[in-house]
């Protein structure tokens, strides 16, 4: 997908002036990158989601890279919201969607997402491996029923990691959605990642 300059401006201005600027481009390495651009495309096929210009929550967003992906591509969204636990966050996230937070259209919270009440038409969770599974049966239990929930896992065995899935069945389970639209996997050099589209 194409990046703009002056979004990519964004990006650099948005890490230069974030708290540890080496931890933050963690969020541009390869596979963070293909990760959500395989998301946006396999989202882009739901095209019955995107007719009316949803609104978009994105839980445990980090530093705002893919709700800014997704402003440069041609999905049409009414907003996003991204909410960070790390106080961090916001701030950088509100840099790297300058465009977008100027214009109304991007917001960034900061929240555990367990205790966020979202209601928005689609739910994305890009940090699954960050919550246990207690956590995470919390959180889902909060989504409202008409909601898309999009969810990405991964197998990569870190420290940070403290719930990794093994395989794509295994995550399948983890989510406990009942209608699942679409579940995949993209194989990265350093680990698989996983990824479940569907609704409660
Ligand atoms: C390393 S980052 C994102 C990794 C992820 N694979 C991705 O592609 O976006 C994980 C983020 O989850 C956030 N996080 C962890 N637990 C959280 C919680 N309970 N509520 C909200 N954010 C949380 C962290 O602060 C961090 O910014």
């Amino acid at each position: 997908m194409q990046i703009d300059t002056e979004h990519l401006h964004h990006w650099m201005r948005a890490i230069r002036e974030s708290e540890d600027p080496m931890r933050t481009m963690d969020a541009f390495w390869r596979g963070q990158i293909l990760s959500k651009e395989w998301l946006i495309a396999e989202i882009k096929k739901l095209e019955e989601y995107f007719i009316n210009c949803p609104t978009i929550d994105i839980h445990g967003g980090w530093v705002g890279t893919l709700s800014s992906l997704i402003f440069q591509s041609d999905i049409g969204v009414d907003s996003i919201t991204s909410i960070d636990i790390d106080p961090t966050c916001k701030k950088t996230a509100e840099k790297m969607n300058q465009i977008e937070y100027e214009a109304g259209k991007f917001h960034a919270v900061t929240s555990d997402m367990c205790a966020y009440e979202s209601t928005a038409d689609i739910i994305i969770n890009t940090s699954f491996e960050h919550i246990t599974q207690d956590q995470y049966d919390q959180w889902l239990s909060n989504l409202p029923l008409k909601s898309l929930i999009i969810l990405q896992s991964n197998n990569y065995n870190i420290p940070e990691h403290i719930r990794i899935a093994n395989d794509l069945e295994e995550f399948k389970s983890q989510t406990k959605l009942k209608n699942i639209l679409y579940a995949g996997e993209l194989d990265l050099p350093l680990y698989k990642r996983f990824m479940v589209i569907g609704q409660k």
